[in-house]
């Protein structure tokens, strides 16, 4: 019999696929954080998180017998990946489960910046009728650049094709014949900074990237600029925004995601910088994504506990 914990409220397809295997006992906990964790994992041989749970070095130094972790989404930067490896525990993720809803969700940034769609409503909940401070800019013929042309970076620039836009994309990774295909100019970042319109990173957060944009790059950039993030806190040097936002060096920024999560301990800058969109990590918020990630999870751990087998799609 194998033991597996499944924490931060996992959709309950996944729980049921493995629920439904002889083999498997599985126990659903509330997200566990410090100590409360470390007693909890021990004695089990596969855990699925989201998020939430923080799979440390001190967690996982302190695990026994545990085998595989399973993280429902993309990032992993909740998880410990050096000591997890030490300690030979398999990592996987759900990386293709949550691309659809990423995707539009920066979409969805992108057009709320464009047309200041959220400030309107806060004015309307004021009851103002302001009909003159909301005056926005089309999609039609502006430059798009999209930072990390993986899955997610590639969805949004077809979506911004649709829209007529041109894309100017940086990714090390993709191929020019690729790229030609899929209708975008590979550029420098340089460039991108420089002609966009419209910039959005989707890239993972690795020592590369963090603080990919700060103050230099954003003085690269033309005034009327919206940047959007909703890939991970960090990439976007977050006291340059707030101060570039502050002083009306660019038109705005829309934000999903932060250096720390949530963002309220730390003061973060971005609380109060004007001109900008703020959410609560919700790019992967949706009933068709938590569905896919959660199954691809307990796929992921029951063909490793039964079979062995690392299948990452
Ligand atoms: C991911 O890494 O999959 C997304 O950021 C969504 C999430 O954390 O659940």
């Amino acid at each position: 019999m194998f033991r597996i914990l499944v924490t931060d409220k996992l959709d309950a397809e996944g729980v049921e696929i493995l629920k439904r295997y002889k083999e498997f006992d599985v126990v659903e906990k509330e997200t566990l954080k410090g100590d409360a964790l470390i007693q909890e994992l021990r004695g089990y041989d596969a855990i699925i998180v989201r998020s939430e749970t923080k799979l440390t070095k001190e967690v996982l130094e302190a695990s026994e017998g545990l085998k595989i972790i399973a993280r429902a989404g993309v990032g992993v930067d909740n998880i410990d990946v050096p000591t997890a490896t030490k300690k030979g525990i398999v990592v996987v993720n759900a990386p293709s489960g949550n691309t659809i809803s990423t995707a539009e969700y920066t979409f969805a940034m992108m057009i709320a910046l464009a047309r200041k769609i959220p400030f309107a409503h806060a004015s309307m909940q004021q009851k103002v009728w302001d009909r003159k401070s909301f005056k926005g800019v089309e999609l039609l013929n502006k430059t798009l650049g999209v930072i990390g042309l993986g899955r997610i970076g590639t969805e949004v620039a077809k979506r911004a094709q649709a829209f007529g836009m041109k894309i100017l994309g940086y990714d090390p990774y993709l191929s020019e014949e690729m790229a030609t295909k899929l209708g975008i100019e590979l550029a420098s970042l340089e460039r991108i900074y420089k002609e966009s319109d419209f910039i959005t990173v989707h890239t993972p957060l690795t020592d590369a990237t963090r603080g990919l944009i700060g103050k230099k790059e954003i003085e690269m950039m033309k005034k009327s600029v919206r940047i959007i993030n909703c890939a991970r806190g960090g990439i976007i040097d977050e006291a340059a925004l707030a101060e570039a936002l502050k002083s009306g060096r660019i038109a705005g920024a829309a934000v999903d995601v932060y250096s720390k999560e949530p963002p309220f301990d730390s003061a973060n800058p971005l609380l109060d910088a004007p001109n900008c969109i703020l959410a609560p990590h919700l790019g992967a918020s949706t009933a068709e994504a938590q569905y896919n990630v959660a199954i691809e999870s307990a796929e992921a751990v029951a063909n490793f506990l039964l079979h062995g087998m690392i299948v990452n799609s």
